[in-house]
């Protein structure tokens, strides 16, 4: 099938890869001049596991396209599929739908034969309706369905969990725009279950899962929490819980809050729809409200650990909001940097991949350094924020030769609690005393 995707970011781009892959011909627009020069010298604009190889292939075969110029991409379309940003707006905390209408609004006259557009961002229920509106009065005479396709992609794992879906969700009004995305979606027919329902079921399912997995999270950092002073274990009691099918074992890690450029931004947009709709969603409101605080909480809890030295060093490791990724976008690492910048001048951060990207927040409030050695240095505490492999080997007996206070605050578990210990360290991590 021939597919436009407008958007080339961390949806838009493995969307259109994947569906190159499956055999379609797909086209990729972006308004960023120099995003699409650089797509068109074969390079990549962001780095997702698997992503590169697929790309060189589906490039060269001619398969995957890119263009700065919508007309062409969307003439001919069977399926086009809007891959824009819906980030928070400036003034209130619901999703900005700016760049899905602007692109509804572009699309609309070079819209020829029968069209799917498909909503891939995460958009608010209801915002088909209006992308239906806006095409139509641009283009009376279009015939077009819109429809909602959301897209459950984990940054970093992208490609792995755009060709091992859990589900297919196919949200759509008319039974043509249906069959149109089911044979779209044919190859996966065999992989996982298709869900057709209503476009607004479709829009709310995106918003509800994600909420329900933040909630998740923040659930397990309370039980933590309680785990630390009841002087229970939260591995023990996390892996009891999971071995309930009905519950899970997967997003049972407790750890600093949840960050990244989703659950942040969707449970906020999903709390504002509630109240818009006049039905409160209270979970959802003190899941944002707590995984605030904890970041604040965590940020004091390491300023009480140099109250000695109140000029002391503080050493960060990881500052992306999970690892694998260099995103740190809403990362709890940088929410509790802010926080311990109040009570200090002297912390020193490093990450394997997120450093620039952190500069780009932080500026001149911290010190970077380059590698683990260089910012344990002379500290009084080291506190790990980010899951890197690398940090799971920390050399122990180095680590207490070069800091001044042999002090671990590991917020993400990634130390044996018990080699610390046996190598002179005060450690702290979380869900369990040590
Ligand atoms: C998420 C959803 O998983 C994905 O389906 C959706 O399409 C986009 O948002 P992503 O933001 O890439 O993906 O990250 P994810 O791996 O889900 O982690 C989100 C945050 O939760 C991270 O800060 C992570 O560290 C935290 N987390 C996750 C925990 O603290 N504990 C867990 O057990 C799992």
């Amino acid at each position: 099938m021939k597919i436009a995707i407008i958007g080339t970011g961390y949806v838009g781009l493995p969307t259109g890869v994947g569906l190159a892959e499956l055999g379609n011909n797909v086209v990729c627009v972006d308004k960023i001049e120099s995003k699409i020069n650089k797509l068109n010298r074969g390079e990549l604009t962001l780095y997702e596991d698997g992503l590169a190889e697929l790309f060189r292939k589906n490039v060269a075969s001619g398969a995957l396209r890119f263009t700065t110029e919508t007309g062409e991409a969307v003439r001919d379309a069977d399926v086009v599929m809007l891959a824009v940003g819906t980030p928070p707006h400036p003034l209130t905390k619901e999703a900005d739908l700016k760049y899905i209408y602007a692109a509804a609004e572009e699309l609309a006259p070079f819209l020829t034969g029968y069209t799917v557009v498909a909503t891939k961002s995460t958009v608010p229920v209801g915002t088909g309706d209006e992308v239906e509106k806006i095409i139509r009065q641009k283009n009376p005479t279009a015939d077009f369905d819109v429809a909602s396709l959301p897209e459950f992609l984990r940054e970093g794992f992208a490609i792995h969990d755009f060709f091992n879906p859990d589900r297919i969700v196919i949200g759509t009004e008319t039974p043509r725009a249906r069959e149109t995305l089911l044979k779209l979606y044919r190859p996966f027919a065999e992989k996982c279950e298709f869900l057709c329902v209503k476009r607004r079921s479709s829009e709310t399912i995106k918003y509800a899962s994600n909420a329900f997995l933040a909630m998740k999270i923040h659930y397990i950092n309370e039980m933590a929490d309680f785990c630390e002073k009841s002087g229970a274990d939260i591995r023990e009691v996390a892996k009891g819980m999971g071995l309930d099918s009905r519950i899970g074992k997967k997003f049972l890690n407790p750890g600093p809050g949840y960050g990244g450029s989703c659950f942040p931004k969707d449970t906020n947009a999903m709390a504002e729809m509630g109240k818009k709709y006049g039905a409160r969603l209270t979970l959802i409101e003190t899941t944002i409200a707590e995984n605030d605080a904890r970041k604040a909480r965590i940020g004091q809890r390491v300023i009480e650990t140099i109250r000695e030295h109140p000029e002391g060093k503080i050493a960060v490791l990881g500052l992306a909001f999970k690892g694998g990724t260099d995103d740190c976008r809403e990362s709890p690492a940088i929410d509790i940097i802010k926080e311990m910048i109040r009570h200090s001048r002297n912390i020193t951060v490093y990450d394997p991949k997120a450093l620039a990207n952190a500069k780009a927040i932080l500026n001149n409030t911290v010190n970077y350094a380059e590698t683990v050695e260089e910012t344990c240095k002379d500290a009084d505490v080291a506190v790990i924020l980010t899951e890197w492999e690398e940090f799971r080997r920390l050399d122990l007996e180095r680590l207490k030769q070069i800091m001044r206070s042999p002090k671990i605050v590991d917020m993400r578990n990634m130390l044996n609690a018990e080699e610390a210990a046996a190598a002179g360290f005060d450690y702290q991590c979380v869900g369990r005393k040590v």
